[in-house]
């Protein structure tokens, strides 16, 4: 059985006081699952601080394709895992649609990811548009297969959220994540974790949690507030 795992994306949120309060609040209340923080790049010293010798995990939101250079603006995978990181996204719906990331650069950033010896969480997910017109499975298969075609996934994580769903209030059904993660699951090893988020909610993480094929939370929104991101760490205990 796979473990469970449960990511709180932070986005571009935080200040160091109130990253401090969070960290806190999440350490001494998060049991019995892994859970992992995506922070702002420049809060990582702060998270690797504050979590080290606790189970909470420390995670970044992106990285550079490339190993060094003039890239200005730009982190690369070394320099994340200087900082202790575990687990880095790649391929964000808000780094493809807004930052114009293509398929062939998410590929490039798992790989990067990868030989920087961090766990990339390759992000995909249909827009709403693609979904009214039957395309989901053509588009996520798409965002997998540029990836599959460079590198094995193996233990790698998969996190699956709808455009439609992210920070917009609307949960995909229990039932329309299963299918896709089924989807996910044929192509994907044994080791493979497959994540569901899009406005994760304690409200309605514990049935998409029941899911057969969903192995945990990508959380945004609901990642902010303490509270709320240890009862959806709480509900995502019950395998592993
Ligand atoms: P949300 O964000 O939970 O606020 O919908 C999820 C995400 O973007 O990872």
């Amino acid at each position: 059985m796979r473990a469970r795992l449960v990511a709180g994306n932070w986005k571009m949120n935080g200040s160091r006081s109130a990253n401090q309060a969070l960290l806190d609040a999440i350490v001494a209340g998060v049991k019995g699952v892994e859970c992992a923080v995506c922070m702002p790049a420049p809060y990582l010293a702060q998270g690797q601080e504050r979590l080290r010798g606790t189970p909470v995990v420390l995670a970044a939101q992106n990285l550079s394709e490339h190993a060094s250079g003039a890239y200005t603006g730009e982190v690369s995978g070394a320099m994340l895992a200087e900082f202790g990181c575990r687990y880095v996204l790649v391929g964000h719906s808000e780094r493809r649609h807004m930052f114009g990331e293509t398929d062939a650069q998410v590929a490039a950033k798992f790989v990067a990811a990868c030989a920087a010896g961090i766990t990339p969480i390759l992000c995909l997910g249909e827009t709403l548009e693609e979904r009214d017109a039957g395309r989901t499975e053509e588009v996520v298969a798409r965002q997998l297969g540029a990836v599959l075609d460079k590198v094995r996934i193996g233990d790698a994580v998969v996190a699956y959220e709808p455009v439609w769903a992210i920070g917009t209030g609307r949960t995909a059904t229990p039932e329309q994540a299963q299918a896709v993660h089924a989807f996910l699951r044929q192509r994907l090893s044994a080791a493979t974790r497959v994540l569901y988020g899009g406005s994760v909610k304690p409200e309605n993480a514990a049935a998409i949690f029941s899911m057969p094929d969903v192995d945990g939370g990508l959380i945004g929104g609901a990642s902010l507030i303490a509270k709320n991101f240890i009862a959806i760490c709480s509900m995502a205990q019950r395998k592993g």
